[in-house]
Formats: C-alpha cells, structure tokens, sequence
C-alpha cells in the first residue's frame, strides 16, 4: 500500500465534466449495457425491474429512467415494500373508502392513484407477502385497482419499477415469490453489476462524488491522486456505490489522512483463490487478469519514467502508440499529458479523453 506522504505527492486528477443526472454512468461495459437498456425502455410504459446487490443505484437508476420518460412531469412516487409492515401496506398501496376499516374515519388515495400519469417505484418487491402479490397481480393483470372498501374500480396508469437485491429465482424457487407475479414486472430486467465488478468506473465516480460533495459541503477537496485512486479500485466495497459514496464524503469533510489513516482504510481485495459456483478454479480467467494487472502495473511505471510522454513510453514498450493509447484506456488508467504533449501546461486527463491527438 503506498504511503500517505506519496498519495499526498502524487499530482491531482483533472476535473471531468458531470452529467445533468444524479446517477454517474460508468465507462465500463457492464454500466454502458445499462444505459442502453434504459435509454431505450424509458420512454416506453413497460414494467422495469432493477436488481442488484444493496448499494448498487437500484433507486437512481428507477429515478434516472422516469426523468428520462415522457411523463417526467408527473409524480414518481416511491413504495418501500420492507419498510412498511404487511397490514399497512395494502392500503398504502390502493388507499381506502371511509368506514373500511376501523380507524378509517376519512377516504385516502393509495400510492398507485398518486402516481397516476407517473412512476410507481416498487422497492424491495421481494418483501411482499402471498396474499399482496395475488392482488398486486391483478391490478398488473387488468390494469384496474379498487380502493380497500371501495366499489369503483380505478385505471392503473402508471409505468411500474421494482427493485429487489434478492434472488428471484431463488425466491421462486422456495415459494416465496410468485412466477406470475415475476413475469409482470419483469418485461425489461435491468442488472445492476456490483461495484466490485466494474472497477473501471471507480475513478469516474470518485471524481464525480467529489465534486458533488464539494458542492454539498461547500469544500473545496482536491481530486485525488493517482495512487489513491488505485487504491480504491483495489477495495471490495461489499456496500457498493453507497460505501464509495460515504469514503468520499469522509474524504470531503477530513481529508485525505483521515481518510487513509488506519481508522479509514478498508480490507484490501481477498486473496483467497475464487471459485466458481461449481467449485472449480477459473484458470484461464485468473491468468488473464493477472496478465492484465501486470500489463496496467507496467504501463503505468512506463509513463511515469517517461513524464507521461505517451509516445516515447510507446517507443519504450515497443508498441504502437494507437495501442498504448488503447490499452491504457482499457486498464482505466488516467492519463497526465505533460506540456509538451497538450500545449497548455502540465494536466491529467480522463481515460475517455485520451485520444490518438
Ligand atoms: N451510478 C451512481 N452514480 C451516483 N451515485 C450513485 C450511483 N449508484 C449509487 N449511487 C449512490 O449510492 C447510494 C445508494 O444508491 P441506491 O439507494 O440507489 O442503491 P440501492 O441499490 O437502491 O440500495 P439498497 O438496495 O440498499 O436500497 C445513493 O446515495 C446513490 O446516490
Ligand atoms: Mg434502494
């Protein structure tokens, strides 16, 4: 692990420019293929469901594709399926008559009429118990509701978005969750990879949650340095974009040796050998990340013994400069035109700005 005095040393990142949205698109492939999802399905009122470890922007990315949909202007209205208790729910969801029940001294619309014209969210659907899933069902079924003691049936006209971080399947597999229900809400599914799966897009949202917490806070945090932000990529992040999100927050407010001090640090990524789910060892992919961790390493020391002149580091690794440029884009590696190269002064720029210039 490097030391603090060298993350201090190394050079600041250059600012990348932020998208309008509160969700960061990643450049990795696995963020690239979510995009495109939604980007097509959004404008279309077809149920979407997100899934993907906690922490992972399940409820950005239900955010992100109703500002993208035609009905933006209407509510989004967000049902938290584990955080209200099973009797609530029913009628936090269809709302109820007056004299429904005890305690029902006046009529109240349920979340669905709220979102009418809109969005319903639908989080944590996994949670929902037998008899809301027959219901919920039906409504999905012929697009009606009725409110609890009510008589008129109502039309559903909101696009539907659940969100889970269980395993449907699995959830079938033992009852808990039905497979007609399942093949409702499932029309577009959309997975969201675990951070720890698409370490490519770590710089980017650091950066992006730096700026967004310099914002906040009013700090004026400096960007973070090459081997800090190598670092990071080297963490598990069992709490995915949430946890990445509360380290720069932490590194916002204290700064960089809080934030590295021993207090702040997380595990370093398992060394234990992987297995795949039927035990065996993934050889080949093994080898092939190590190669490519070793081929970044290198590249990098290259660059660096060079002052970032990517044509002679090119020249040193016997390599076209095209690949160079390549394969450092590949490996995220956050390239520094030295003056010579840019023509404005020494700066860092961005992996998806480094082009064959
Ligand atoms: N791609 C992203 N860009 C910016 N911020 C993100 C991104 N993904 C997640 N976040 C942030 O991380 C935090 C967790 O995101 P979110 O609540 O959407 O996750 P989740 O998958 O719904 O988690 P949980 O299953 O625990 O409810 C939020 O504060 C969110 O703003
Ligand atoms: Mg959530």
């Amino acid at each position: 692990m490097a030391s603090r005095a060298q993350l201090k040393s190394e050079p600041p990142l250059q600012t990348i420019d932020l998208p309008p949205e509160q969700i960061y698109f990643g450049p990795s492939k696995a963020m690239e293929a979510v995009r495109w999802k939604v980007t097509r399905a959004a404008g279309l009122n077809v149920p979407i469901l997100i899934l993907g470890e906690s922490g992972t922007g399940k409820e950005v990315l239900a955010r992100y594709v109703h500002a993208r949909s035609p009905w933006n202007g209407r509510p989004f209205v967000k049902v938290n399926c584990a955080a209200i208790p099973g009797t609530l729910i029913e009628s936090e969801l269809f709302g109820f008559e007056k004299g429904a029940f005890t305690g029902a001294h006046a009529a109240k619309p349920g979340r669905m009429e709220s979102a009418q014209g809109g969005t319903l969210f639908l989080d944590e659907i996994a949670e929902i118990d037998a008899s809301l899933q027959a219901k919920l069902l039906h409504v999905l079924q012929d697009a009606t509701f009725t409110r609890i003691g009510g008589h008129t049936e109502k039309h559903l006209d909101a696009r539907i978005v659940c969100a889970t971080n269980r395993k449907l399947q699995n959830e079938i597999e033992t009852g808990a969750f039905r497979s007609d229900l399942l093949y409702r809400i499932n029309v577009i599914t959309v997975h969201l990879p675990p951070l720890r799966e698409r370490r490519d897009d770590i710089p980017y949202l650091a950066e992006y949650l730096r700026q967004q917490f310099n914002r906040r806070f009013r700090r004026s945090a400096p960007a973070l340095t090459l081997e800090a932000v190598k670092l990071l990529q080297e963490q598990e992040w069992p709490g995915n974009v949430r946890e990445l999100e509360n380290w720069l927050a932490r590194y916002v407010v204290l700064g960089t040796d809080e934030v590295f001090s021993n207090n702040g640090a997380q595990p370093k990524r398992q060394q234990a050998v992987p297995t795949t789910d039927d035990g065996h060892i993934p050889l080949k992919h093994l080898a092939r990340q190590a190669t490519r961790d070793m081929e970044r390493d290198l590249i990098v020391k290259v660059l660096e013994a060079h002052q970032w002149n990517r044509r002679r580091a090119a020249e040193a690794l016997n390599i076209s400069y095209r690949t160079l440029l390549y394969k450092a884009r590949q490996a995220g590696i956050l390239v520094k035109v030295p003056p010579a190269e840019s023509g404005s002064g020494p700066a860092l720029v961005e992996k998806s700005r480094v082009r064959g210039d």
